[in-house]
């Protein structure tokens, strides 16, 4: 039985999602969850399996998505991949009928998504940037936060679905304005984890055990929704990245970038792009961004964990001052 939601006068059944990694995947199976007919297409198609097993219908192609669904959705890396799935013969522009709405979720370069904004409405369609602010558990518990630039009609129009997805959804302005809100807020995250890290080596470093410190900063002040989540993360890795350094590092370079464009100093976030480059470089590209403690610990003099290209766990063992190897 399919759940039907307000689209104009009649109501949305089949929904499309192009980008099915760590977060479209799970907004696809939210959105399987609730009774929609979903359309899917991911580069890779066989990481896909699991929600074909679900029920999601895999396409060929983008353009295939956009043309079996009533509202198309995108999530998919950055600017690049954006076009790869957006542009082309195959994309999702080429399947786009007028009045249809395309909602991208990708935090990708408002200047990008406002120029694809332009093709789509060329076309009678209308696309919206609408990025998400949150996390794996976030999204799996239904507490996403998603931000909408776009006409404001169309927002109106999908604002049900949305919210299905996530419980606060807000319209904050025209085509491009949520990702600029979006890079803004997304620059805070490694300058917290950064200043998160330091303290907890600070505090290491004085003979005070890692998790007796990570457990009494997350229970101060200082513990915003992010580190109460992330912060442990310093004692353990995930397996799986829930946000990893390169894709943190693509949103702190959007941020630099358009900070220099308005002639906005970022002293913060460029001292936060360097230490991501330094995660990097120590072989922590695909792992949580967490990791940059490690980078912090190695320049503090701790053993350097050994490089692992972003798969094997890597725990350095930190040693208080005087209580572990010299
Ligand atoms: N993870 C988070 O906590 C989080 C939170 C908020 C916002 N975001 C944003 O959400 C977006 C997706 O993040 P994610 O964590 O889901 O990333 P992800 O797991 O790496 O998934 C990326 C998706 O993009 C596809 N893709 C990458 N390059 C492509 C290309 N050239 N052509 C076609 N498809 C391509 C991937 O396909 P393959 O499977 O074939 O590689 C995959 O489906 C990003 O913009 C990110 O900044 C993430």
């Amino acid at each position: 039985m399919h759940k039907r939601l307000c689209y104009g006068e009649d109501t949305v059944r089949s929904v499309g999602f192009v980008g099915l990694g760590t977060m479209g995947g799970r907004i696809a199976r939210r959105l399987l969850s609730v009774g929609h007919e979903v359309y899917g297409f991911n580069r890779t198609p066989e990481k896909a399996r699991p929600l074909v097993g679900e029920g999601l219908r895999l396409c060929g192609t983008p353009r295939a998505v956009a043309e079996r669904s009533e509202v198309v959705f995108s999530m998919v890396t950055g600017d690049e991949a954006l076009r790869s799935v957006g542009e082309g013969p195959d994309g999702i522009l080429a399947g786009l009928r007028p009045g249809q709405v395309w909602v991208d979720m990708t935090t990708a370069g408002p200047e990008v998504s406002r120029e694809l904004a332009r093709r789509a409405s060329e076309r009678g369609g209308c696309l919206l940037d609408a990025p998400v602010s949150g996390s794996v558990t976030t999204l799996e518990q239904g507490q996403l936060s998603i931000m909408v630039g776009g006409d404001r009609a169309a927002f109106e129009r999908v604002e049900p679905l949305l919210r299905q997805i996530g419980r606060r959804v807000t319209h904050v302005g025209g085509n491009g304005d949520a990702l600029l809100l979006k890079i803004a807020i997304n620059l805070s995250l490694p300058v917290q984890m950064l200043a998160f890290s330091e303290g907890v080596l600070l505090a290491e470093r004085s003979g005070i055990r890692r998790e007796v410190a990570v457990r009494a900063m997350l229970d101060s002040v200082i513990a915003s929704p992010m580190l109460g989540y992330r912060g442990p993360f310093v004692l353990e890795l995930p397996e799986e990245a829930w946000f990893d350094v390169s894709m943190m590092q693509k949103d702190v370079l959007l941020a630099l970038e358009t900070g220099r464009k308005l002639d906005v100093p970022m002293p913060a976030t460029a001292l936060a792009n360097e230490m991501l480059t330094a995660t990097r470089g120590m072989g922590f590209g695909r792992r949580d961004f967490a990791a940059i403690f490690h980078a912090l610990a190695a320049m503090a003099g701790e053993r350097r964990p050994e490089p692992d290209d972003g798969r094997a766990v890597v725990e350095p063992e930190a040693r208080a001052r005087g209580q572990g190897d010299p």
